[in-house]
């Protein structure tokens, strides 16, 4: 029978269940040992793999082959376990798990497991409920959704059908802690706020007795556990069962073997609960800050008192030392009734696999709806009632916020500008608009609540290309956190025309992509400078032959660099005979350029041939910051080195300079055609100063429009 189910992938235990539309409820599907959970580990040998208590037998036995707490590392590249003579990520140890638990609880259950909802923490982030999905694809999974375990439990228990009230749940499993706090009224789920610590678990409890040991082990034998890595896995494993014996015992004691020395520990409850107030204190400073988020959104102050109910859930929580702060802090006792702290997760993931496939689901329950408490699927006392969930009934949120890096206004820091705010609903899209011309805009998506780029985390860097050239019109870029809790982006025009975006896979780091994009906008502005910059060389005859038409040629280029835009163009004068000098060089000073013409004009021409070579002599003068290069030539006659100016010519244009010639008086037009752009303009001297004006109208159009390339 091919069956879907709900995975609760634990960190230190994992348990499957699945809805019986029968019975109305939810099944635990035990794995071959009877068990509802199988621990976590991973034991690779000779490329055998070994999972759950076959596993952490070998880990007890100091077996060095084994993984255990890796799903913390889930999707950190910079994270792996040398097992077997191989390097495995996190992901894939998961995938090899969650393989080997699907076939143990397959053939023990005598099921076929088609598809899966798979738990994570709701505090796990982007990278991190990515690399779960692709564990469970990985062992061959159909991923039908991955859904928060604080969720999963309110899915579990919450619903009763019952009058309105507010539900915390306090999750504190073996490497994870989550408080979530969501208003159930009737089969409705509204998640309000969630927030945890996904390095903080039972094993960090673990972790104090461990280091207590090894404290006490080396004063009394100088002995560093640490340096034998098959005892320190021993002492793990017997650190944790000591911490659990203290839930229920005063005291435990804990022996230890290395280099054959034998140490033997007492520890007392009370002595456990104050090396470890320190844990329990964050778990509260995080409920705390649930608290504000809440007051925040509802603009009206949210705490202990509007809770109704507390639901302790995870292996850590049977410490009993949670349940005193819970009843410190609450003023009230959490429930416990008809709840299974172990397989509570799983059976509400269970729920929402049978959703995922049929949408609504009817649930048999235990309980009269105004009755308080009471678990929906795992008990089955008192009156049997039917419920029926739809999927759209569960309301979750995001416990990241999503921002992208931009630039602050200050033009100099980068940021982490936030699209989308903590605590906001799932699967709502959040836009954001940009005007942007060129052919590929780079948006780089990051999660967390920092202003500081530096303190978020990369989700990628999206490519938004399809604009049409020139794009004047906005792109609208929209981002989302879909059902999964996964980033989603895409972007479009105004007029709806769907773009392409593009997650680029990359590891750089933040500095790294902060000096690349500072670099890029060095250049871009270099380039916009360079591009902006019009260089004109007014190239003037002062042969012999001008003399008398000097006068003219002074009022039209005077006209010509009246019409010029001098924010962004500079004109040299040369003049030129039997030599060519620079009158005057580089400016964008009206005036100064203006005397330069006018010391032309008062020579009123040499007298001399026309022997000089301006064009070659000066058509490597322009500055090289500039794009555009323009000379613009007026002669009266023939050159005595015509052709090889026609060359020298070729080579200017080669080079992207434009030449205008203008010729008057007896200029040879077809000399002009040859060194001109596009064709000299050969006129009468009263169309001396039309001819300046088109050759100005002509320079405009060639240096407008979108000079940035
Ligand atoms: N009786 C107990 N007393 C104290 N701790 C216990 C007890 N029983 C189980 N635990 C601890 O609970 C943790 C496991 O809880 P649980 O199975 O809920 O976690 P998990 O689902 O594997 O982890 P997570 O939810 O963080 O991914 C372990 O750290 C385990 O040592
Ligand atoms: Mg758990």
């Amino acid at each position: 029978m091919k069956i879907n189910v709900g995975i609760d992938l634990g960190t230190t235990y994992s348990a499957v269940a699945t809805f019986s539309k029968e019975l109305g409820r939810v099944k635990v599907l035990k794995n071959s040992l009877n068990s509802d959970c199988t621990p976590s580990v991973v034991c690779i040998q000779n490329g055998k793999v070994l999972i759950g208590d076959e596993a952490k037998d070998e880990q007890k036995c100091g077996n060095v082959n084994t993984a255990a707490f890796y799903k913390s590392m889930m999707g950190d590249p910079g994270w792996s376990a040398y097992i077997d003579g191989e390097e495995y990520s996190a992901e894939k140890l998961s995938g090899l798990f969650l393989r080997e638990l699907i076939r143990d609880v397959a053939r023990t259950n005598n099921v076929e497991i088609d598809g899966a909802v798979i738990t994570v923490p709701a505090y796990f982030n982007d990278k991190q409920r990515e690399a779960t999905i692709r564990a469970g694809k990985q062992a061959g999974l159909k991923v039908l959704k991955i859904i928060n375990e604080p969720t999963s439990a309110i899915i579990a228990y919450g619903l009763t059908g019952g009058k309105d009230k507010n539900v915390m749940v306090y999750d504190l499993g073996g490497g994870t802690f989550d408080v979530t706090v969501a208003h159930v009224s009737g089969t409705r789920i509204d998640v309000l706020a969630t927030n945890g610590n996904h390095q903080l678990g039972g094993k960090d409890w673990d972790e104090a007795l461990i280091e207590d040991i090894k404290d006490r082990f080396y004063y009394d034998f100088s002995i560093s556990i640490d340096d034998h890595e098959e005892d320190l896995k021993e002492l793990q494993v017997k650190c944790e069962e000591a911490k659990k014996r203290l839930s229920s015992a005063p005291s435990t004691v804990i022996s230890i073997q290395c280099e054959g020395m034998l140490g033997k520990y007492t520890v007392t409850r009370e002595e456990f609960a104050d090396k470890t107030s320190n844990l329990l204190n964050e778990t509260i400073s995080l409920i705390n800050s649930c608290f504000e988020e809440i007051s925040e959104a509802k603009n009206r102050s949210f705490g202990w008192s509007d809770i109704d109910e507390v639901v302790l859930v995870g292996g850590s929580t049977r410490m009993p030392q949670v349940k005193d702060m819970i009843v410190r802090e609450y003023g009230k006792q959490p429930i416990t009734k008809d709840i299974n702290v172990d397989t509570i997760v799983a059976t509400g993931a269970a729920m929402q696999a049978e959703l995922c496939v049929s949408s609504t689901i009817t649930l048999t329950v235990a309980s009269a709806p105004s009755q308080q408490g009471g678990g929906t699927a795992t008990a089955n006392r008192a009156t049997p009632m039917t419920l029926t969930i739809h999927n759209s009934d569960i309301q979750d949120i995001t416990a990241h916020s999503l921002g992208m890096l931009a630039l602050a206004n200050d033009n100099k820091t980068y940021i982490n500008s936030i699209i989308i705010k903590k605590n906001s609903r799932v699967n709502e899209t959040f836009s954001r608009e940009y005007t942007f011309a060129g052919e590929k805009l780079q948006v780089y998506v990051l999660q967390g609540e920092s202003r500081d780029p530096y303190e978020t985390d990369i989700i990628g860097a999206y490519s938004i290309t399809g604009m049409p050239k020139d794009n004047k019109g906005k792109i609208k870029v929209n981002f989302l956190y879909n059902s999964n809790g996964v980033v989603e982006v895409n972007a479009c025009l105004e007029n709806g025309q769907v773009l392409s975006a593009v997650k680029e896979n990359s590891n750089e780091t933040m500095s790294e992509i902060i000096a690349r994009l500072e670099r890029e906008r060095r250049e871009a502005e270099e380039l916009a400078r360079r591009n902006s910059r019009i260089e004109i060389m007014l190239i003037i005859d002062t042969s012999g032959s001008m003399s008398g038409r000097m006068g003219q040629a002074q009022r039209s280029a005077t006209e010509f660099l009246s019409g010029l835009d001098f924010s962004r163009t500079y004109v040299s004068v040369i003049s030129f005979a039997n030599t060519s000098s620079v009158v005057s060089g580089w400016s964008n000073n009206k005036n100064d350029i203006n005397s330069g013409i006018r010391a032309i004009g008062s020579w009123s021409a040499d007298g001399g041939g026309t022997s000089a070579t301006p064009i070659e002599t000066h058509y490597r003068k322009f500055s090289s910051e500039c794009n555009h290069r323009i000379m613009v030539i007026l002669t009266d006659g023939y050159w005595n080195n015509q052709s090889s100016e026609e060359h020298s010519a070729s080579k200017a244009k080669r080079d992207g300079i434009t030449i205008h010639a203008i010729g008057i008086g007896e200029a040879d037009e077809a000399f002009l055609d040859r060194i001109s752009s596009g064709k000299g303009k050969k006129v009468d001297l009263s169309q001396l100063t039309e001819a300046f004006k088109e050759v100005a109208a002509s320079i405009a159009t060639e240096t407008s429009g979108n000079t940035i390339k």
